[in-house]
């Protein structure tokens, strides 16, 4: 039984493969989950994750226990997280789980007798989102991740998703890393690569970058800034460069910038579409 909990549980060969299958994903789809079961655990809000693991899930064949509101299960009468993923075990083949503590997915791991896919855990990592920020980069970077010029900005202490990113980048080669936030929201420097920049503005390094990832501040974690980025300052990337945001995005990108073709955050969210039907499959099926 395999579970995916951390960016460190998938070797290169695992994410070679599923980004080769999600490739062939987007041509042709089969009903390779037919007759399985999903539950869908999530104790915090979500738009995309879950979403994106329904419609992996139906749209091989397979099926989907949706807990997207904790409110209204037994979670609210008291009930352990242990518990509740014990219970879903008995039902499902495989359980996705959100949860606003960190380590919570290690915890449920511990007991669960089907695969945990880790939909973000608190300030810790967010698994599957960074296996389609690394596909999105390699499908828009002719299958290579080495070479780049990254750069990362807002909320970096918060955010679950720059931390995953930054583990699958640092695997590649001759990568360079620029972390753009106020003092207050810098990256944990255990997490920093040896070849980083940190800074408070972006302007020395945007005409450099190949990859922007934008993130948002996150409120629900006690940050309280707010900046976004111009126009006028997205224009002055190169024209080759590309721009990503994991969303839901506040007001970091104006709306105004969706339409450039550098913009890519809403293939972000297609490809975690291809990414996470080769995943369950992998998963599910071995
Ligand atoms: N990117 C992401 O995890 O979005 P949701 O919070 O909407 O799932």
């Amino acid at each position: 039984m395999q579970h995916l909990l951390s960016v460190d549980d998938m070797s290169e060969d695992f994410i070679h493969e599923i980004w080769t299958n999600a490739l062939n994903n987007k041509d042709n789809i089969s009903t390779s989950l037919s007759g399985k079961i999903l539950t869908n655990l999530f104790y915090e809000a979500s738009t995309r994750t879950s979403s994106s693991f329904y419609s992996a899930m139906t749209r091989t064949g397979g099926s989907v226990i949706p807990i997207n509101n904790v409110k209204f299960s037994s979670v609210t009468k008291g009930e352990t997280l242990e518990d509740t993923i014990i219970a879903m075990s008995t039902l499902s083949d495989c359980i996705v789980l959100r949860h606003p503590d960190t380590g919570s997915a290690n915890r449920a791991a511990k007991v669960s007798s089907v695969p945990i896919i880790n939909g973000g855990d608190g300030e810790g990592e967010h698994p599957t989102q960074t296996l389609l920020d690394g596909f999105t980069i390699y499908s828009n970077n002719n299958k290579s991740l080495d070479n780049l010029n990254i750069t990362f900005i807002g909320d970096l202490k918060n955010g679950r998703t720059v931390k995953g990113l930054v583990k699958l980048l640092s695997r590649y080669k001759n990568n360079n890393f620029n972390f753009i936030s106020p003092e207050s929201l810098k990256l944990p420097s255990e997490l920093l690569p040896s070849n980083s920049i940190e800074s408070e503005n972006i302007e020395n390094v945007i005409d450099k970058t190949d990859v922007l990832y934008v993130t948002r501040v996150q409120k629900e974690r006690g940050s309280d800034h707010d900046y976004s980025l111009s126009l006028e300052k997205l224009n002055l990337l190169k024209r080759d460069s590309i721009v990503m945001h994991p969303l839901p995005r506040v007001n970091e990108i104006p709306r105004e910038f969706d339409n450039d073709k550098r913009a890519k955050y809403f293939e972000q969210m297609r490809n975690g579409l291809w990414c996470r039907i080769a995943l369950l499959e992998k998963i599910i099926l071995g």
